[in-house]
């Protein structure tokens, strides 16, 4: 069984949402599918067959935090999943590592599992290792790690329809794993795509892939979500 969660980012509609899960969800894998739809259009997957996820959230509960989302009401929609500290939100949004690890703690204090992504710019990518360990230090060594998954996402890989090669992504997932003592899952996202996913889920430390722009794609991506690699 491996992962595969999609994130549309801020892309889709109604029309396109109820395409989407009329194709996807009488769909049968063995894979774990977790959809990250935007905020407005999570509630087109109630009774949904695979797992829904958010793409971001609020580290507080609720309150008077105008424009921001509850957890709470994620978890109320149906969401297992919350995608937390995407590059997207590092770079564009100044979203800080203390931040996310907030996020971190309110979704494991509810039960919801967070996905954490780290990666490195095309800048720093001769320091991957050092980055990644700033990126992991607040979260290795907290008990409810087991319960998130990590995303290793290098941001020049992202949408660039570049990736790392097999081994390289190999070479940083066992980090993840050695940093983390191995506690939870670790995907590979990327420009993960029909052409590459096959090749990219046979390495042994990838448990699964976060797609973006393929995600998009209804046929494209049902032909993933049914790939099997063992
Ligand atoms: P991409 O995006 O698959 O379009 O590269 C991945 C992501 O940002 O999660």
């Amino acid at each position: 069984m491996k992962f595969l969660v999609a994130n549309w980012k801020m892309n889709g509609d109604v029309e396109f949402a109820e395409s989407f899960f009329e194709k996807i969800n009488s769909i049968k894998t063995e894979n774990q599918i977790v959809v990250c739809p935007p905020f407005p259009l999570l509630y087109k997957f109630k009774n949904f067959s695979h797992s829904l996820g958010a793409q971001n959230c609020s580290d507080r509960k609720n309150g008077a935090f105008t424009g921001e989302v509850s957890p709470l009401l994620l978890q109320n929609l149906g969401c297992k999943y919350v995608i937390i500290g995407h590059s997207e939100r590092r770079r564009i949004f100044k979203e800080s590592n203390e931040l996310i690890f907030e996020k971190y703690k309110t979704l494991t204090e509810l039960g919801i599992n967070p996905i954490i992504c780290v990666g490195e710019t095309e800048e720093s990518r001769p320091q991957w290792r050092d980055i990644l360990s700033i990126q992991l230090s607040k979260f290795k060594e907290d008990a409810n790690l087991s319960k998130a998954i990590i995303a290793y996402e290098p941001v020049w890989s992202i949408g660039s329809g570049k990736t790392p090669t097999t081994s390289e992504i190999h070479e940083v997932l066992s980090f993840i794993k050695q940093t983390t003592n191995s506690k939870c899952p670790t995907l590979y996202g990327g420009s993960v795509n029909i052409k590459n996913i096959s090749d990219i889920l046979q390495i042994p430390s990838v448990d699964g892939v976060l797609i973006g722009g393929a995600s998009l794609r209804i046929e494209e991506f049902s032909e993933m979500i049914q790939c099997i690699v063992c």
